[in-house]
């Protein structure tokens, strides 16, 4: 049946030790709310290296690996999974630019991140990525959902 097309997803958004220093979860929170998306599951929880180093293998051969994995550890960090009409993509565009000085006005590194490295969310960026990082913080969650 046409009736159950449907690109409601599921991605793995981090709020990162920058931004749950300044106290604002809630604020980077209520405008994943205020945009449609629901948080189907959540956690404050401390990466150790060896944890962070995993999560970013992919970006081991970078020459900033070691600065990430370093901010990544340096406080603790707010795991979310969000659900919801092309979750994916509607949290990098509530996200903005990976460097806050070129993201664009009223999104969340605009108003919230300092830095390249220090700044304050990550979003999975395809549908392969977030069942990795789904499952990587929350293996007992169904990326598809339900
Ligand atoms: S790429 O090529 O699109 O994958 O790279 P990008 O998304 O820009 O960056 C990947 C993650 O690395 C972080 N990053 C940095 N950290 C420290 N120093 C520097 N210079 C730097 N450049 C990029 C960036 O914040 C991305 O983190 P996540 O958590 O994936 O958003």
């Amino acid at each position: 049946e046409f009736s159950s097309m449907s690109t409601i997803e599921r991605t793995l958004s981090i709020i990162k030790p920058d931004a749950v220093a300044k106290n604002v979860i809630g604020q980077i929170v209520s405008r994943f709310e205020q945009a449609g998306l629901k948080v189907v599951a959540a956690r404050l929880t401390q990466l150790s290296r060896a944890e962070a180093e995993r999560f970013y293998a992919v970006h081991s051969a970078r020459p900033f690996f070691k600065d990430l994995v370093d901010f990544m550890i340096s406080g603790p960090v707010f795991v979310q999974v969000l659900e919801g009409e092309n979750a994916i993509l509607k949290n990098r565009d509530l996200m903005g630019a990976t460097d806050p000085k070129k993201a664009e006005k009223g999104t969340i590194r605009a108003d919230f991140a300092d830095s390249i490295d220090a700044n304050a969310v990550h979003g999975s960026d395809a549908p392969e990525t977030a069942a990795v990082e789904v499952a990587f913080f929350f293996p007992q969650i169904d990326v598809h959902g339900r």
